[in-house]
């Protein structure tokens, strides 16, 4: 079977000074995650893998250097699903985890399919994950950013929550990763910070199955990125699989997701990457920018912002 990877990390207005950084990134946990395909590793590994490395990357709101909430700390979401069994493991609103994905991979074992707050971190704790002190997630970008939006109390704390609107401050997102493996199974995964200034215990669409990713491994995965009120109310990654199951081309699906996406919902902003089960790939984005990286049997590593 053909291998292959994509990876985004992150929609929304990302500074032109930024841009650079978002690319290394990417093609660093494509470079990642592609070692684990082609050593015969699984999908799901390679996107534990490459998430991991997005996550320990400050360039991305996910993980170390993630946007803080209105209260001033960091509240992580992740999640991951193997197409081939339909599994699924999710965690939202952790705040002492550098690498939320890894808990996610230790829930889509065990026999809940999703742990929030302290809970979630309890699991962690008897899982053997290594916890830190919020304040070891925050970088003085974010906390200067915050600074300034406490003081000028410019941004009311209910407008905030609008991305379209917050992340032009920051310009940075959650990052994310399908990858299909030797033996034809595939696998989603992603993880964010997600809005910045948002109200403690707001759940975005990163970790919802079906909004922030799915996959089916007859059909193929999607992870989106954007203004997550948003695409949790079109539920966009299975719509988006569900125009592979019609017969869409990967690429056709993203760019119908997307449009769908904007149209449904005003203010209805992101970017969604695809990959079916023959290594083909889509992707699409209505914010300004999008950085990404992939890879597969068919094509030499590709990449952008
Ligand atoms: N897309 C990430 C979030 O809205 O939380």
């Amino acid at each position: 079977m053909p291998i292959a990877l994509i990876i985004h990390g992150g929609a929304w207005n990302i500074p032109d000074e930024q841009v650079d950084a978002h690319v290394a990134g990417c093609r660093a946990a494509l470079a990642q995650g592609w070692g684990v395909l082609a050593a015969g590793g699984s999908a799901i590994d390679a996107c534990e893998a490459a998430v991991r490395l997005l996550e320990d990357d400050p360039t991305f709101d996910a993980g170390t250097g993630s946007v803080l909430t209105s209260a001033g700390v960091v509240e992580l979401d992740a999640a991951i699903m193997d197409g081939s069994t339909l599994h699924y493991g999710a965690v939202a609103n952790v705040r002492c985890l550098r690498n939320p994905i890894t808990l996610a991979r230790h829930v889509l074992v065990g026999p809940a399919t999703f742990l929030a707050g302290e809970g979630a971190e309890q699991f962690a704790a008897a899982q053997g994950l290594p916890l830190c002190a919020n304040s070891d997630l925050i970088v003085p970008r974010e906390r200067l950013l915050w600074e300034h939006w406490k003081a000028s109390q410019a941004t009311p704390e209910g407008e905030s929550h609008h991305k379209s609107e917050a992340q032009a401050v920051g310009g940075h997102d959650t990052v994310g990763a399908i990858a299909l493996d030797q033996t034809g199974r595939l696998a989603v995964a992603n993880s964010t910070g997600g809005t910045p200034f948002k109200h403690p215990g707001r759940i975005g669409d990163t970790p919802l199955i079906g909004c922030g990713l799915y996959a089916d491994g007859r059909v193929g995965g999607a992870v989106c990125t954007g203004w997550g009120e948003a695409i949790t109310r079109v539920a966009l990654a299975r719509r988006a699989v569900e125009l592979l199951e019609r017969g869409l081309p990967p690429q056709s699906a993203a760019e119908i997701a997307i449009r769908t996406l904007g149209r449904a919902v005003p203010g209805g902003n992101g970017g969604c990457i695809i990959l079916n089960p023959q290594g083909r790939i889509g992707l699409a984005w209505n914010t300004r920018r999008m950085a990404y990286a992939y890879q597969s049997e068919r094509t030499e590593a590709v990449w952008g912002c």
